[in-house]
């Protein structure tokens, strides 16, 4: 072990997922042993194309990613190509990845890893817990094998974003979120030192928004000339990248991509800009003193009706049931986007 926390991601590539990702390259602390991949924004196959083509170009080709669940466990694939592109990464393009699948599936991957090295791995899973919930069917002892789990997911104390009561994480899978939150439950009846699974919900990811002007700092950050970033944030030329952000591949990436999350956010939530929730749920699994949280007994509705799909938290201790999920109810959002910008500003600039 290098001294640094081993992390495999399990991703929906998605906009978000591809910051993600490059927050994970780009931070010291952690050694990213692998990125597996499941059904989500986009399906699986796309998500696993887009992700190993997004490693190679950050210069991280050497990252086994694994191709993971193509549909929940229940409910039909739903997809989201209208939030993040037909390709799962908005208006950018990349060239096709040019090394192979791992030959485990994600499952696999995931408890392969968790045996080798028993309390080491950190999972953090920023797509539908589909993955997840098949590697505990196989392997009952993960939450005791695992170091820990960190999910983006859920909304507690505010509204969905899918529909009025789920997020969208949770909605397409709401059969795994079911059976992973039961999984790290009975693991803490049994053993009282399993750390209870950090979830970020909407609540504090939709407190990270990156705007024109962050991705005009993240330029500068990369070395770019102050007048190709400027133009990022100039309205004739918001978000369209040209002289030296459009010879960086990695910020023209980043620009492209998110352009298109920025006018679909302007579309539905009313600001040109983005949630950018599976970043910072990264940097929570990192650095803990990001969020504050709340234990809390956690299921979730898989039922018909409008509550399909809800996490719901016992605040009150109602249920008697004891806490399975360490709830994040803050989140340093501002100290999060400096790291951000700073970080992925420092590996797009390659220093
Ligand atoms: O609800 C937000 C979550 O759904 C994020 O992980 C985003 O990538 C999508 O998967
Ligand atoms: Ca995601």
């Amino acid at each position: 072990m290098t001294g640094r926390l081993p992390m495999i991601l399990d991703v929906d590539t998605g906009i978000d997922d591809s910051l993600a990702i490059l927050y994970a390259c780009a931070s010291p602390e952690i050694e990213l042993l692998a990125v597996t991949c499941v059904a989500g924004n986009v399906p699986a196959g796309r998500v696993a194309d887009s992700t190993r083509s997004l490693l190679e170009l950050a210069g991280r080709g050497d990252v086994p990613v694994a191709l993971g669940a193509e549909r929940p466990l229940v409910k039909p694939l739903e997809t989201t190509e209208e939030t993040h592109g037909p390709r799962g990464i908005g208006h950018a393009e990349l060239p096709a990845p040019t090394r192979a699948l791992a030959e485990q599936d994600a499952a696999d991957l995931i408890i392969d890893a968790a045996r080798r090295c028993p309390g080491a791995v950190q999972l953090v899973t920023l797509g539908p817990m589909t993955n997840l919930a098949l590697a505990l069917r196989r392997e009952p002892r993960l939450p005791s094998l695992l170091r820990g789990w960190t999910f983006m997911g859920g909304a507690f104390r505010v509204p969905g974003n899918t529909t009025p009561t789920s997020e969208w994480n949770v909605y397409v899978d709401p059969d795994a979120a079911q059976v992973c939150l039961a999984a790290w439950a009975s693991a803490l009846t049994v053993d009282s030192a399993v750390p209870l699974p950090l979830g970020m919900g909407l609540d504090v990811t939709e407190r990270a928004r990156i705007l024109p002007v962050d991705v005009t700092r993240l330029a500068r950050r990369a070395g770019a000339a102050d007048a190709d970033a400027d133009a990022l944030t100039d309205a004739a030329t918001r978000m369209h990248p040209r002289g030296t952000v459009r010879a960086n591949p990695l910020l023209e990436f980043i620009v492209h991509a998110l352009r298109f999350y920025f006018e679909f956010h302007a579309r539905y939530d009313g600001f040109y800009g983005a949630f950018i929730h599976d970043p910072f749920v990264v940097a929570g699994a990192i650095d803990r003193v990001l969020v504050e949280v709340r234990p809390l007994f956690v299921d979730v509705e898989v039922g018909s009706g409008l509550a399909h799909g809800m996490t719901i938290a016992d605040w009150r201790g109602i249920t008697g049931h004891a806490p399975n999920v360490a709830v994040a109810v803050e989140g340093d959002a501002a100290a999060f986007l400096d790291r951000l910008i700073d970080r992925i500003g420092g590996l797009a600039g390659g220093r």
